[in-house]
């Protein structure tokens, strides 16, 4: 009787909002709301049933992967011998309500006294199995409580979904999205220098096309230092202060980058500031991202006493952005399919002061290792299953957390013309300008 009077009024409901969606839609769409972006298929349907089978299968789940606990020990004597057995009466965890979101749902799980999270967490997979659902993160923010946070399904694997939603903030860019469905937006206020790696094609350049995209309206000047010919950073040279195509020219470059920031100390220092955004808006520098394709081309020496020279120089030019620039504006992203010790010990030291960590498929646990090995373990694996088909997406750090995320597919047509848009933008700066004349590179 309940049930179908309330089959009725929903019916009775759902044929009003289809009459009246002539004067709702324009008032939503003036709101800001776009109710077409909402996933109602997941709320009416895909949350309900998949909530269903958590609470349906949640004890079986413990059971077989020793997530219960038992009143009796589940060990025994038998004459001489000592059993072990499974216990006929496991009491699991006790599963709370859950509480869904755009893209999955999160639910609280309250442990049975002594259990710790450990089991837990190496259960993800099989509780991915028996939901059905893209996957599952725990984590433990109290002792005796675990946040099971589940995403449905994997919403980077679209190559339509693009969002829009660019954030008004100096230095912010949003480059794609994250797993969660919510934008994803690497901010250089809040981490000043950034990394990434990943296997040759996983999506390096791509993702520094995105950000320089993104960029290219902003009031920022971007510098790129390519050693690969400028291949990669050539299409967006036109919104580029400066870019470094070779070896001594990145030299001459970083060179210029370092007076640069000297002269910036030297106006803090007078202003009696720690930073050039304590300054005065009218007497403040504008901010430089130097973007760097491929480190290991500015690393590797052929044995050479030049070519030792020049790493050398590299190296500590390179160093002394990282460790100065952030106070001062200047920020640097560097990419690399490896930055790891066998290119000397300069880039041990400078991967350490590059606080932002991106790491696209990688091919040795000992790339997803260097670059987010001070995350988690969990992000280490995570980035080792990125299958080569997953082209932009990488794991990364998102607001104390690790995410998978994926960039925007930027074109190469689209790069070059959104730097040629914003080429009048481009400021100039004499230092860097001269430098690359200097560095070997003549216009
Ligand atoms: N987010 C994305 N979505 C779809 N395709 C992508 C994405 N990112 C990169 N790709 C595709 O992957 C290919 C390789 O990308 P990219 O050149 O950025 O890789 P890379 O890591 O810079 O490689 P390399 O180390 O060889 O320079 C490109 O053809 C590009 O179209
Ligand atoms: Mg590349």
């Amino acid at each position: 009787m309940v049930a179908s009077l309330a089959v009725w009024i929903g019916s009775a409901l759902l044929i009003l909002a289809v009459l009246t969606q002539r004067w709702w839609d324009p008032w939503l769409t003036k709101s800001g709301i776009d109710w077409r972006a909402v996933p109602w298929r997941w709320y009416l349907l895909g949350f309900p049933a998949t909530a269903i089978r958590m609470r349906w299968r949640w004890k079986q789940v413990c059971l077989i992967n020793d997530l219960s606990i038992s009143r009796k020990p589940t060990r025994a004597m038998v004459g001489d011998l000592a059993v072990r057995g499974t216990a006929l009466r496991a009491i699991a965890p006790t599963l709370g309500l859950p509480r869904v979101t755009r893209t999955g749902l999160v639910v609280r799980v309250r442990l049975n006294p002594g259990q710790t999270p450990r089991p837990f967490l190496n259960a993800t997979g099989a509780l991915e199995h028996a939901w059905q659902v893209h996957r599952v993160r725990i984590s433990s923010p109290r002792r005796g409580e675990l946040v099971v946070t589940v995403t449905a399904r994997d919403s980077l694997s679209r190559d339509d979904a693009k969002t829009d939603h660019q954030p008004e903030r100096l230095l912010a860019a949003r480059v794609g999205r994250i797993e969660d469905g919510g934008a994803w937006v690497l901010d250089l206020r809040q981490i000043p220098h950034w990394l990434l790696v990943g296997a040759t094609q996983s999506g390096k350049s791509t993702l520094l096309a995105a950000w320089v995209v993104r960029l290219a309206p902003q009031s920022v000047a971007l510098v790129g230092i390519d050693c690969k010919g400028g291949l990669e950073l050539g299409l967006v040279e036109s919104r580029l202060s400066a870019l470094a195509c070779n070896r001594p020219e990145a030299i001459e470059l970083l060179h210029a980058l370092v007076r640069e920031m000297e002269g910036r100390m030297a106006a803090c220092r007078a202003a009696r500031v720690r930073s050039i955004w304590q300054l005065p808006d009218s007497g403040r520098p504008m901010p430089i991202v130097v973007l760097v394709d491929e480190l290991a081309e500015l690393y590797l020496s052929d044995g050479s006493r030049e070519s030792r020279d020049e790493v050398a120089q590299c190296s500590t030019l390179l160093l002394r952005v990282a460790q100065l620039g952030a106070a001062l504006g200047l920020h640097l992203v560097v990419a690399g399919q490896r930055v790891g010790a066998e290119l000397g010990p300069g880039v041990t030291a400078l991967r350490a002061q590059l606080g932002g960590r991106i790491a696209h498929r990688v091919n040795d646990q000992a790339t997803a290792e260097m670059a987010l090995g001070d995350l988690s373990p969990d992000a280490i694996a995570v980035a080792q299953t990125i299958e080569p088909d997953e082209k932009g997406v990488a794991v990364t750090t998102v607001g104390g957390r690790w995410m998978r995320a994926r960039s925007d597919l930027t074109t190469t047509d689209q790069a070059r013309a959104i730097a040629d848009e914003h080429a009048h933008l481009t400021p100039y700066f004499p230092a860097l300008a001269h430098s690359m004349t200097k560095g070997g590179r003549t216009e």
